[in-house]
């Protein structure tokens, strides 16, 4: 396979790998926004179609959380993830100087621990567990 790296990704192509996956969609507006605040983004193409894609959002200082880390399906377990993922950690420890530390969070969907953890974070549920509240209106 050939793959192939890119830190842009359109509304169209978010959209299209999120939806592939069963998450949430979201209004044109919102995605417009969403990308243009994310601090880094990656998008994978396999042999020129689109595989995946993975974004970072944070402070650019203290704390990142990585989000949207999605495979469209018939991509999955061709080692795709790892590159979205240690991609996206290339251009965090970029940007990270001499001296300092950045927390990169994450809250895994049930059942992707394991990925995570091939990736390189932690998992600790005795000490750590991730929570989330959804905003709806
Ligand atoms: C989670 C996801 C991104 C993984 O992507 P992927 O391209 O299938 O993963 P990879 O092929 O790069 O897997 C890398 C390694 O992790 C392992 N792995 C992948 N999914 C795993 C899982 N659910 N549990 C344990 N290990 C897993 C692979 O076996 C591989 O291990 P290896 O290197 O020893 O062979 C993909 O399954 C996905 O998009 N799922 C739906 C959306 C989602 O839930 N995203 C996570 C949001 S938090």
């Amino acid at each position: 396979m050939d793959i192939k790296i890119f830190h842009e990704i359109t509304n169209e192509e978010f959209l299209e790998v999120i939806e592939s996956v069963g998450f949430k969609t979201y209004s044109n507006d919102q995605v417009t926004k969403a990308l243009k605040n994310t601090m880094y983004m990656v998008k994978v193409e396999a042999d020129g179609k689109l595989a995946g894609i993975g974004r970072v959002v944070g402070d650019y200082s203290i704390v990142c959380c990585l989000s949207d880390v999605c495979v469209k399906p018939e991509f999955q377990k061709k080692g795709i993830g790892l590159v979205i993922i240690n991609e996206l950690k290339k251009m965090i420890e970029d940007g990270v100087k001499e001296g300092e530390k950045m927390q990169i969070e994450l809250t895994p969907t049930a059942g992707n621990e394991g990925f995570y953890q091939k990736a390189g974070f932690k998992y600790k549920p005795e000490k750590i567990t991730g929570m989330y509240l959804w905003i709806k209106k």
